[in-house]
């Protein structure tokens, strides 16, 4: 049976809509999970977020045995976590970073990035567009 594709949200991504709009748009977080189920014509999708790091790392680990795919928006973890870089490296299956904004533009502290050096591929700047296009790319990879 194919696995699904895990979508994995990181801190403060459940205040998309009212948080700083003018950077990250006014969909909210489950508008972009409705739209992404929608697109996944049947293919089974498991989207969810968390503000907890450690909670992150659980997911992360459990995705590289669940799922085919992990696409991931760590939010500010991508810029100071270790424990998920590490995970990351672990992880076995393909992963597809996406961001709403583009941080290599950002402020001097998002430059660094954990999740980049562990990534197949990383989507920034394209709003919420960047998780549609993350999941196309998802879904033509090998299950
Ligand atoms: C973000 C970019 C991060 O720098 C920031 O901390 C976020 C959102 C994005 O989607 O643009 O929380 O990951």
């Amino acid at each position: 049976m194919t696995k699904p594709i895990y979508v994995l949200n990181g801190p403060n991504l459940n205040l998309l809509g009212t948080r700083e709009p003018e950077i990250y748009g006014h969909e909210t977080l489950d508008d972009i999970r409705d739209r992404l189920q929608a697109q996944a014509d049947g293919r089974k999708l498991d989207f969810r977020q968390t503000n907890s790091e450690g909670t992150l790392v659980d997911w992360v680990q459990e995705a590289s045995r669940e799922a085919s795919v992990l696409i991931l928006n760590a939010g500010a973890y991508t810029h100071t976590s270790v424990a998920l870089h590490d995970a990351l490296r672990a992880c076995t299956i393909p992963l597809i970073e996406v961001h709403l904004s583009n941080p290599a533009a950002r402020e001097a502290f998002r430059q660094t990035n954990y999740v980049a050096p562990a990534a197949t591929a990383s989507i920034a700047g394209l709003g919420s567009r960047g998780y549609e296009f993350a999941l196309d790319a998802a879904m033509k990879m090998k299950a």
